[in-house]
């Protein structure tokens, strides 16, 4: 499994306390930065690591930034993007089980790095159900298909 990581500063601490779990567990993963605790804008990563998560070059994201909304906000916006905010280990395996969500955004100013550790591994772990969950999320996707105004 490839995944694809970024923060903005709001989120810079926990994503590299994430990143050393994630070499610790041999996962495969590319920073897409930030890469200092420096002021930007949570949109730039959000939406390139979205793009990256969406085109198949990744197979889940994890992004992070102060509360875990704006990152996922901005991600939602690339086609083919279900990003989840999830503070809780129901959450994080539900968000897959139901949702097939393909990334997983935190906020560091929310939780602390234990808990954000249990769901990064919850949610990895955790696989698709399909079945009824696959036609909600197919028509999220042919929603998303259709030209709106
Ligand atoms: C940055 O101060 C903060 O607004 C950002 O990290 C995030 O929480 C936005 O949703």
């Amino acid at each position: 499994m490839k995944i694809a990581i970024g923060s903005d500063h709001g989120g810079f601490n926990l994503k590299n306390t994430v990143m050393e779990h994630l070499k610790a567990k041999g996962y495969e993963f590319k920073d897409f930065g930030t890469y200092s605790a420096d002021s930007c804008d949570y949109p730039d990563v959000a939406i390139e690591v979205a793009e990256n998560v969406a085109s198949g070059e990744y197979d889940r994201g994890i992004l992070i930034c102060g509360t875990g909304i704006g990152i996922g906000i901005a991600a939602n916006k690339v086609k083919g993007i279900r990003a989840a905010l999830c503070h809780d280990t129901f959450s994080a395996h539900a968000s897959r089980e139901h949702n097939n969500a393909n990334i997983l955004t935190m906020g560091e100013r929310i939780i602390g790095a234990g808990l954000a550790l249990e769901i990064v591994d919850t949610w990895l772990n955790a696989e698709f159900e399909g079945g009824r969950h696959e036609r909600r999320v197919n028509k999220i996707s042919a929603y998303e298909g259709e030209a709106h105004e």
